[in-house]
């Protein structure tokens, strides 16, 4: 052993007396078998991680300059959105980090929604996964209110009717509604408090929770190892040293399959950071281009794209019904049509797991269920009543339908 080599052996020695270095290395990289058949959609994952990374860092950033305020300044532009104008023409490089987080939320909801999308595939949700998938529901509905409290910020014109729009939703509740939204805005319209109060929510109170759940994500999934795309649990057949013969070690095989993954994500993300960072105005709304005007209300209010699943829930309610007004049904369809996926290991009677060896009538039923989330979809009332019956039924359907066996072994198809 060189030299150089005794030092750094006696370094790793002296570190992992004192703290289990080495032996977590093994047990979640090195030494941890994953199934060898993983493909396309076990990127996003690993690319959820890298974009709440991009997220933390440049909203670090963005917070140094960023002021929570929404009196006027000298020329009688809110403080907030002149920051954000002087992170965009002031700052060195405010312009990328600006761009890079504006960009990245839309990311992280194209490359969330992707990730849950293949939980549906494969039945990655299943037994002995409930918890992995319970954990990634609380991480959804943070990110949710992460994007919200964000979107406020910036102290537009979208940012401040839309986040009256909703906090207005609550008024709806009986009895206790409208004194909830004034409590949530901290004022009788959205304002100073409001603004204030959100930027808390968004930079520390939010972030904190979101990555205790990633925490806990990981760590169910380590324990109970990963689904793939054939629903076949690799650790019911092992070698004689109880490594389960269809897995392989995370490290390198997937870690350098995950880099790959990155490279392209990058990539793809970089063209719309340098070349579209608007995307059209699904990224960054036209309208949020103008300062908050609590007097003049934009013609249209329209959520980013994210958010227009279950803003067509909302909408979809039109009718009262026992006595209270259809806006409080329809924040009650609104609830549960995100709600509702918590459900889904106990609503999935399958006898297999994964698409592959699923009947027809998963596979239509699955169909037009994702037609549902095409934005603009012009039958929005219907397909709001069979975005339910999908889950509803679904212990019915799923163990009507004629699967095929699952194999014992992995393919590699
Ligand atoms: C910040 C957001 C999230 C991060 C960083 C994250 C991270 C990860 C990682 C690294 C994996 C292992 C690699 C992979 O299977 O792709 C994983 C697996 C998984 N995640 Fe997430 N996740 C997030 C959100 C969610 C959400 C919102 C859900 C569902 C509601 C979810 C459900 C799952 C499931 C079921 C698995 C196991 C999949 C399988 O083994 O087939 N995750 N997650």
């Amino acid at each position: 052993m060189s030299k150089v080599n005794a030092i750094l052996q006696g370094t790793l020695n002296w570190v992992d007396e004192r703290f289990p270095l080495t032996s977590n290395w093994k047990a979640h990289l090195s030494e941890y078998y994953a199934p060898k058949n993983f493909n396309f959609w076990y990127f996003f994952g690993s690319l959820a991680m890298l974009v709440l990374v991009i997220q933390i860092v440049t909203g670090i950033f963005l917070t140094m300059h960023f002021k929570p305020d929404a009196s006027l300044n000298a020329s009688g532009v809110p403080v907030a959105f002149a920051s954000v104008e002087y992170i965009m023409r002031d700052v060195s490089w405010g312009w990328l980090i600006r761009y890079m987080h504006s960009t990245g939320a839309s990311a992280f909801f194209v490359v969330v929604y992707l990730h849950m999308f293949r939980g549906l595939l494969y039945g990655s949700y299943r037994k002995p996964r409930e918890l992995i998938w319970l954990f990634g529901i609380g991480i959804f509905l943070c990110l949710m209110g992460e994007a919200f409290f964000g979107y406020l910020l910036p102290w537009g014109q979208m940012s401040f009717w839309g986040a009256q729009v909703i906090v207005n939703l609550f008024s709806a509740i009986p009895v206790i509604g409208p004194d909830l939204s004034i409590w949530l805005r901290g004022d009788y319209v959205v304002g100073d408090a409001t603004l204030n109060r959100f930027f808390a929510f968004h930079v520390i109170a939010m972030p904190l929770v979101l990555l205790g759940l990633v925490g806990a994500h990981i760590i169910a999934l380590h324990e109970v190892g990963s689904n793939n795309p054939d629903g076949v649990e690799i650790k019911k057949k092992k070698d004689a040293n109880g490594i389960p013969l269809d897995g392989i070690p995370f490290h390198p095989y997937y870690t350098v399959k995950d880099i790959v993954g990155v490279v392209v994500f990058l990539f793809v993300f970089s063209i719309i950071v340098f070349f579209m960072p608007e995307g059209g105005g699904y990224f960054l709304e036209y309208n949020n281009f103008d300062p908050a005007d609590p007097l003049k209300t934009p013609p249209h209010i329209a959520p980013v794209w994210y958010f227009t699943p279950y803003y067509s829930l909302l909408r979809a309610v039109t009718y009262p019904l026992l006595g209270i007004d259809a806006k409080f049904w329809g924040v009650v369809a609104m609830g549960a049509g995100t709600l509702i996926f918590a459900f889904l290991p106990w609503l999935d009677r399958s006898p297999v797991k994964s698409i592959r060896y699923r009947g027809p009538i998963t596979k239509w039923l699955l169909s037009i269920w994702i037609v549902g989330f095409i934005p603009g979809a012009p039958v929005a009332q219907l397909l709001s009543v069979y975005y339910f019956l999908f889950f509803l039924t679904m212990p019915i359907w799923s163990s009507l339908d004629r699967c095929k066996p699952e194999p014992d072994r992995v393919t590699m198809k």
